[in-house]
């Protein structure tokens, strides 16, 4: 039996700031954010916007009611959870409709928490093979106003839908993983904002690739000509270019040239987007399959996740014949052509704002919000979440 990915939606908040002038107001020559990093937008999360919310709003791009009934799971990767105690999936559960005999659950790994939400729910349906799994990743990245991640901020979430005979990509059973106890990006439970050793977390993320990828070979006996295409996390889109030197001499100069045309088709989205974290892996996946040409049947995509702390995984799948029906590239082609604009002043007053630690309740402007699930305000520590 094939279980895969079956839908995949995208869902990222309506305000960006543009790198150019980021890198200007922070005296900074702009070839270093646009090159050097690769990144030309960055979306900027309203307050009406949190991980919940924009998960919900992944996910309700995709649900159709046959779906809602026939999910009996929800595992919800993320590294920006709204509680403590209270997981995300409870929420996404509730805002979009999912018959109430379902298990719903967090998974916290760093930016990794949606691939183990993608293999734990292999496992599930390998054992019940008529339900189907929502796995969302959803992430607010927040490094600091005028820090070195900075440029690397985003925010956004993937929703997906994991079955059994999945339309668009059948994920393959093999996989190869590390686990190490590191410090090269974190964020302790007080601060809003990540701690990370920038040249660390590079020089370890390129170590796990290339430990995960020679694994992966041994377990597998392929090599990187039989791959179509590789996605990478893409905290931002030098990253992966840089993990991919690593190893891109290992193909024929025939399969280079085109593993490197997919890579810059596979980045279009996280380009303007920036770093969603737990969704980095998968907008490239998306990017790939909507703003790539067009692949063929049985064509195999390499996926590499990571996740400071540190967990790394490669795995792969093969794309089903008329995968392209089920994307739906244009819808999120608008809804990232349709951003504002914010100037460098909107954005770090968008970025100071937070919601009260007192106690005391808050109502939030939602009109200007155009995303269907919103946080209309906090009253006596609870969250009140509205799908307009
Ligand atoms: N034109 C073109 N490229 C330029 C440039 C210019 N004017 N100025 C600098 N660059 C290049 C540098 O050569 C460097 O390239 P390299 O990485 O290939 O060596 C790149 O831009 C970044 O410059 P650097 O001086 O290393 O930037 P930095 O010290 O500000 O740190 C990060 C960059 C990514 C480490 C930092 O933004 C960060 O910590 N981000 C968050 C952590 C993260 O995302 N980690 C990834 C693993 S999960």
């Amino acid at each position: 039996m094939e279980i895969g990915i079956d839908k995949i939606g995208f869902y990222t908040p309506h305000f960006y700031v543009d790198m150019e002038k980021l890198a200007h107001a922070r005296d900074t020559d702009p070839g270093k954010y646009l090159v050097g990093i690769g990144q030309e937008k960055m979306a900027v999360a309203p307050t009406t916007q949190d991980s919940v919310t924009m998960a919900a709003n992944a996910a309700l791009e995709i649900l159709d009611d046959e779906d809602k009934q026939a999910v009996d799971m929800v595992l919800f990767g993320t590294e920006t959870g709204v509680d403590h105690s209270k997981s995300g999936a409870v929420w996404v559960h509730h805002l979009a409709g999912i018959q109430p005999r379902a298990r719903a659950v967090e998974l916290k790994q760093a930016c990794y928490g949606a691939t183990a939400a993608i293999q734990l729910a292999m496992g599930h349906i390998a054992l019940n093979p008529e339900s189907k799994v929502l796995v969302l990743g959803s992430d607010i990245a927040k490094y600091g106003l005028r820090s070195g991640g900075e440029p690397t901020q985003g925010a956004g979430a993937v929703a997906l839908l994991i079955s059994a005979n999945p339309r668009i990509l059948a994920l393959d059973k093999e996989q190869a993983l590390l686990t190490e106890d590191i410090m090269d990006f974190w964020r302790p439970i007080h601060s809003d904002k990540a701690f990370v050793d920038g040249k660390f977390s590079n020089e370890s993320y390129i170590k796990f690739f290339t430990t995960v990828w020679n694994e992966y070979k041994e377990k597998t006996g392929r090599t990187l000509d039989d791959m179509a295409a590789i996605c990478f996390h893409l905290p931002y889109t030098k990253m992966g270019r840089k993990a991919f030197r690593a190893i891109i001499d290992e193909a024929s100069e025939e399969v280079q040239e085109s593993l490197k045309e997919r890579y810059e088709e596979s980045i279009a989205y996280n380009k303007v987007v920036g770093n969603i974290y737990t969704g980095s892996l998968y907008l490239s996946l998306l990017s790939l399959l909507e703003q790539g040409e067009e692949l063929t049947e049985g064509a195999r995509i390499g996926l590499f996740s990571y996740g400071s702390g540190a967990v790394g995984e490669f795995f792969s799948g093969t794309l089903k014949a008329g995968y392209q029906q089920y994307m739906l590239g244009e819808k999120h082609q608008e809804m990232l052509d349709n951003r504002k604009e914010l100037s460098i002043e909107e954005y770090e007053d968008i970025f100071e704002q937070s919601l009260p630690t007192d106690g005391s309740a808050i109502e939030l402007e939602v009109e200007e919000d155009p995303a269907p699930v919103v946080l209309a305000g906090v009253r006596d520590e609870i969250r009140e979440y509205i799908n307009k």
